[in-house]
């Protein structure tokens, strides 16, 4: 611990960093949603609630990684609680300088945040306005355009292509006025690739002014090509990374903004993290666990690949996904699919606006996708009835959906 304590060289090096920045930019009350409140929200209806929150169902509704932590990150986090009663700033410089290393950047490109969630948000909130559109794929992960449309901007929801990539040149077309260009990679909920060519596209093409920020919280999971080429080349390009995903520590927390300086400082003036040590000493050993990608990459592979095999061979419609969800549709709102599974303790994503006849599922263990077929195979041979879906809410405040 006295390591920990110490000043390190690294503290210096981040000496002209103003970490203790006071957020000087017009703040905007907002709860910051990630995953888990849409997901839980979706749940909260009349017909599909979950009853009380219990770890005792099948969860495949929030992209989740049941594998969990590492066993290198579970030993780090064991080994570091005894010193929970510290800050230990130099557990944030140390976990940067190794990230920046790793992404080839330097290390005033990167921050750390509790997961993905509060710089999507933030830099919704920096880069759209009134005057400054959101632009994002539809359908895609809500959290952006939720926090860009209490920043009072516009929302340009652009179809996704026919193979289910975002269409790029739509998206670039759709305002000239564009504050925030926003691409899932892979997308959330689809699980498909948008290509490093298309990606170069909307860079090359983008309005003036407007900043892309490519969302690559699955791309471990995919044969996808990261855009960060683009922020190492000095382009308004913003990527987020996430923990919560390959690395199984959506409730450990820990992820990452990575962007020209001047980016990450209008991000940061909205919110800095102040950092759980468990998740920065988790994150730590899983970026020193040079198998941990890899294995994980095969293992959720393999069960999702298993599971299309199933559907295929029970001739359901599905969307082929390189992520750990994808979309399956149930010819019949989606809602009541879900509800009835929710009986069996299985439960399944939510249903996006666009595309009312498709559920969610995440990836999850052998096991459970061995109840998912069961439970979706009963639900499926039910006849479709007349049913009202009545959502409780979608922000989760003070124990309730509000
Ligand atoms: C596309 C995408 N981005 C960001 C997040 C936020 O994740 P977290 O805040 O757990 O890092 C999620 C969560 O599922 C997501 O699906």
């Amino acid at each position: 611990m006295s390591q920990l304590l110490n000043d390190s060289s690294a503290c210096s090096a981040f000496s002209r960093r103003s970490f203790l920045r006071s957020a000087s930019a017009a703040l905007v009350a907002a709860p910051i949603l990630t995953e888990a409140h849409f997901a839980r929200a979706a749940s909260m209806s009349t017909a599909a609630a979950v009853p009380e929150f219990s770890m005792k169902g099948i969860y495949l509704d929030a992209n989740e990684n049941p594998l969990g932590p590492s066993e290198t990150a579970r030993k780090a986090i064991a080994n570091i609680i005894p010193n929970g009663g510290r800050y230990a700033p130099p557990l944030y410089f140390d976990l940067m300088k190794l990230y920046a290393e790793q992404m080839g950047v330097p290390v005033d490109h990167v921050m750390v945040y509790d997961g993905s969630s509060p710089p999507l948000h933030y830099s919704s909130l920096a880069f759209t306005s009134p005057s400054k559109s959101f632009v994002c794929g539809n359908p895609t992960y809500e959290a952006g355009q939720r926090a860009a449309e209490i920043a009072g901007a516009k929302v340009h929801g652009v179809p996704l292509a026919k193979d289910y990539s975002h269409d790029v040149e739509a998206m670039v077309k759709a305002d000239p006025n564009a504050g925030l260009i926003y691409i899932c990679n892979p997308n959330n909920p689809t699980g498909t690739i948008t290509s490093k060519e298309q990606i170069d596209y909307a860079v090359a093409n983008k309005p003036a002014g407007a900043v892309i920020l490519v969302d690559e919280a699955y791309i471990h999971l995919a044969d996808a090509t990261s855009a960060i080429d683009h922020v190492k080349a000095g382009k308004d390009v913003i990527i987020l990374r996430t923990f919560s995903k390959i690395y199984g520590m959506a409730g450990i927390r820990c992820g990452f903004v990575i962007a020209r300086p001047d980016l990450l400082r209008k991000i940061e003036n909205f919110g800095q993290a102040p950092m759980p040590i468990t998740g920065m000493i988790a994150a730590q050993a899983s970026l020193l666990d040079p198998d941990l990608v890899p294995t994980r990459k095969k293992i959720i592979g393999d069960t999702r690949n298993n599971t299309f095999a199933w559907l295929k061979a029970n001739n359901y419609s599905f969307i082929p996904s390189q992520s750990n969800c994808f979309m399956v549709d149930v010819k019949r709102p989606g809602p009541q699919i879900r509800a009835l599974m929710a009986k069996d303790g299985v439960y399944i994503g939510r249903t996006w606006a666009a595309w009312p006849t498709y559920v969610r599922v995440t990836v999850g263990l052998p096991s459970e996708m061995q109840a998912f077929q069961a439970s979706f195979k009963k639900a499926m041979d039910t006849p479709a009835a007349a049913f009202n879906e009545t959502p409780v809410g979608r922000i989760y405040r003070d124990g309730i959906y509000v």
